[in-house]
């Protein structure tokens, strides 16, 4: 649950922000503009059946917590071997301005990731819902055409 709010939140930032992406093969932008789209299309499903299934008590609450420090603790511990291999596969595992450049691209002023503690921080609300944190919907609905080839679509049976 705490996973894919975080996800929503980082695919609200490639939506609404695109210049992130400026000099990315337009292919890899599309495809990086696809997965942020579905990212906050189903933020809320998870947090949603674990609710239903589990209801809204302590136990639901503590669970819901536990799991994101969780997630937030293997995330960190992760991201240095993460952040290596990507370097590595563009040849610059080596590369000091390449590291740091990742580093200002996910960290620095207006990075992926600046200012998302708010997300962290909101997750703990006892009232806290993906959708009523940030209702991006519209923003959803006003990029679908440019983002989701139809023939994409398979209907659901
Ligand atoms: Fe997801």
């Amino acid at each position: 649950m705490a996973g894919e709010h975080f996800l929503g939140e980082i695919g609200n930032v490639l939506l609404s922000r695109p210049e992130l992406l400026d000099g990315v093969d337009p292919r890899i932008a599309q495809l990086f503009r696809w997965h942020g789209f579905e990212e906050v299309e189903h933020k809320a499903v998870l947090f949603d059946a674990f609710h239903a299934a589990r209801g809204h008590g302590f136990y639901s609450y503590a669970v819901r917590i536990a799991g994101l420090w969780i997630a937030v603790v293997l995330v960190a511990l992760a991201l240095p071997s993460v952040s290596y291999r990507i370097l590595a596969s563009a040849g610059a595992a080596q590369d000091f301005h390449a590291g740091r450049g990742l580093l200002r691209f996910v960290f620095g002023r207006g990075g992926m990731l600046r200012g998302r503690w708010r997300a962290i921080a909101a997750y703990h609300r006892p009232d806290f819902h993906p959708w009523r944190y940030l209702d991006n919907r519209r923003l959803l609905s006003e990029l679908r055409d440019t983002i989701v080839d139809p023939a994409w679509e398979v209907r659901a049976r």
